[in-house]
């Protein structure tokens, strides 16, 4: 199963000094920036937190996909529902097909509020975000429902099991190749047994449990 470690604005230099040196191998590992060359060089995989939907240039601020790239990146994270109140299912478009087109795999994040219509929201995001992709071999897609990001409650595992058909069919009707499926949202050390026993899930995208090494070695234990 696939783990990827979402660390946020979390840690301090200091915490990740212990940290970068104590997490499993087979994770995906999304670092601040700023800390990401301290992960360089270990056997885990390094995602980034956002990526800019511009090429290289003049985008103050930004991290564009080709300088990502270059420095050893594997994926990055579009979409996240802390970065979408900033930008436009435009501008996560831009940043998926910047990504793929420079052989940055994609997490993409999908996923609704309390209130809102499930199906029509991922619907939209699903069909928006990923116009134009030819081929979602290298997209991994992340099912985080916003009103379990950090709150502590998860859907049931039904509720889970019938969104990821929901995803997949709207995928195979639309676009070639095989997504990935994770779920987001509370995942912890506590909930994970019941959680992996969903039928359909590829692994799981997990923030402030990631955050302790320990914590995450339990969780990935758990899932081998
Ligand atoms: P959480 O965050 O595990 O802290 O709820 C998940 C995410 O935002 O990706």
């Amino acid at each position: 199963m696939i783990v990827v470690g979402n660390l946020k604005t979390y840690m301090t230099y200091k915490d990740i000094i212990e940290y970068k040196d104590n997490i499993p191998d087979d994770v995906i590992v999304c670092p601040t920036s700023l800390y990401i060359p301290y992960f360089l060089n270990h056997k885990y995989e390094i995602g980034i937190q956002d990526i800019s939907c511009h090429d290289l240039g003049a985008h103050t601020g930004d991290i564009c996909a080709l300088q990502a790239k270059e420095f050893g990146i594997k994926y990055a994270l579009i979409g996240h529902s802390e970065r979408r109140n900033k930008e436009t299912d435009d501008e996560i478009n831009k940043k998926i097909l910047k990504s793929l087109e420079n052989n940055l795999k994609v997490i993409l994040c999908v996923g609704e509020n309390k209130g809102e219509d499930l199906k029509s929201k991922l619907q939209y995001q699903l069909l928006n975000d990923l116009k134009g992709v030819t081929n979602l071999d290298n997209v991994i897609i992340a099912y985080e429902p916003i009103w379990c990001i950090g709150t502590g409650v998860t859907p049931t595992n039904l509720q889970i099991e019938d969104t990821i058909n929901f995803i997949q069919t709207i995928i195979q009707t639309n676009f070639k190749g095989n997504a990935k499926i994770l779920y987001g949202g509370s995942v912890d050390k506590n909930n994970i047994n019941t959680l992996k026993q969903i039928d359909n899930i590829a692994g799981f995208l997990i923030g402030k449990a990631s955050t302790d090494y320990k914590y995450l070695k339990e969780i990935v234990d758990s899932l081998r």
